[in-house]
């Protein structure tokens, strides 16, 4: 399968990719052009004492979570109550993430979602996890620069989404909520981590978007540390294939977000059908017939993806399955199944890579002799549930680094974009002087 050759990286590929990502946050941070945006996010990392019951609101795809959030001190936090709600109801004919919905109806209805969760007569300091890029003045301000994970809402790129949240709390007259803090949900998986784990440096999503953050020791403005909202997913020194290229020309934001268009769980399960597409063209695969569903864009999702590699059957009889009652394939032949299975495997392996690559160029960076312990922090879907992906994304590090690969941790931290818009709220409130 030569078409699927500049899948496969060398090891010194891996290490040009990393050093070209270390040059392009230096680039990024000294405000040279550079594909990484370096965003500072305004706080350090917690001290581990902070408390308080806090408000958190996590939107960073289609789907919106609100939890109340008790953190304890000594690293410790728990969950009162939560809420999830989606921006887009087929059945009940919304949908708020398209470009014909206004940027302040959107945040109306967030607001008045989280209405259901606020106890009567109780003030919640509120921390709002805004998972798009998004410039930042402030702890509380942040200016979303461009939609990325194909949300279009108008009205809302160049604008301060602190401001169009607190203008809808006003609106639906909700009183009792007083915004502190907006974050990066890196920075909010970052936050969490490091409240009860002090090596941790490094905070990143690998799910349906991907992103990661660090702690700059010296963030070249103010000399101090900072954790810096890479972008990372907007990487564009990469390798790409003919088949990212066909993905990135019928994707929103053709020529952006190059690197999660390559790893991302948005992404991956389209990029699979684009190759399975191309391979029956070429007469490669299912010579007896056209199934639709590799001819229909994103019908392809990642969980499919995740099925195929869980299946380890010798006649691969899950994915047979599959493509019976999902495509229409009554008699597929192994070697079609297997096929189906090694795109799937090559695009996963790819995918953790380039991300290895990506945390090897940032440990090189705040590190440079990689004498110090460091966790790397990670939360998302593919990096909790796809098969074999956070050992695997271990052992390329390991593989790498070599020697120095004990002091490296990656470890998932699960909800930290919630519980780190809790957790950045209470930094701001210690931090206060009344
Ligand atoms: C996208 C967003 C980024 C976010 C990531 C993970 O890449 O631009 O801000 O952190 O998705 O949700």
């Amino acid at each position: 399968m030569h078409e699927l050759a500049g899948f496969i990286l060398s090891e010194p590929q891996i290490l040009e990719i990393a050093s070209r990502f270390q040059k392009a946050m230096t680039d990024g941070l000294a405000g040279k052009s550079s594909s990484l945006k370096m965003l500072p996010s305004f706080l350090t990392k917690p001290t581990g004492q902070e408390k308080g019951t806090y408000l958190a609101v996590d939107f960073g795809g289609t789907n919106v979570r609100v939890i109340t959030v008790e953190i304890q001190g000594n690293g410790a936090y728990r969950t009162l109550r939560r809420l999830s709600f989606p921006l887009q109801d087929r059945s009940k004919g919304y949908d708020l993430t398209t470009r014909e919905t206004a940027g302040s109806d959107l945040f109306q209805f967030i607001a008045g979602q989280m209405n259901a969760i606020l106890e009567p007569g109780q003030t919640y300091p509120l921390g709002f996890t805004f998972s798009f890029p998004s410039r930042q003045t402030g702890v509380n301000q942040a200016v979303l620069i461009k939609w990325t994970k194909e949300i279009q809402t108008s009205g809302v790129e160049g604008h301060d989404v602190a401001e169009l949240l607190q203008k809808a709390l006003v609106r639906k007259n909700i009183i009792q909520v007083i915004p502190r803090a907006i974050i990066n949900d890196t920075v909010g998986t970052l936050l969490t981590a490091s409240y009860s784990d002090r090596y941790a440096d490094i905070g990143s999503i690998c799910g349906t978007g991907h992103n990661t953050c660090y702690l700059e020791p010296g963030y070249p403005m103010t000399g101090k540390p900072m954790i810096i909202n890479i972008e990372s997913g907007n990487f564009s020194e990469l390798p790409a294939t003919g088949y990212d290229l066909q993905l990135d020309r019928q994707s929103q934001i053709p020529g952006e977000q190059r690197l999660e268009k390559m790893v991302g769980g948005q992404y991956i399960g389209e990029l699979t059908r684009i190759i399975i597409q191309d391979f029956i063209n070429k007469k490669l695969l299912f010579t007896y017939g056209r199934p639709e569903i590799f001819f229909t864009p994103n019908e392809i999702k990642c969980e499919i993806m995740a099925r195929q590699l869980a299946d380890k059957s010798p006649e691969l009889t899950d994915i047979a399955q599959w493509l019976k009652t999902t495509c229409q394939i009554h008699h597929s032949l192994l070697e079609e199944r297997r096929t189906l299975r090694t795109v799937a495997s090559i695009v996963i392996i790819r995918s953790i890579q380039l991300i290895a690559a990506t945390y090897i160029g940032m440990l090189k960076h705040i590190d440079p002799n990689l004498e110090k312990r460091h966790t790397i922090a990670i939360d998302g879907s593919l990096y909790e549930l796809m098969p074999g992906y956070a050992n695997m994304l271990s052992i390329t590090i390991k593989n790498i680094l070599k020697d120095k690969s004990n002091l490296i941790t990656t470890k998932l931290t699960k909800n930290g974009s919630g519980v780190g818009a809790a957790i950045a709220a209470a930094i701001v409130d210690d931090a206060r002087v009344d």
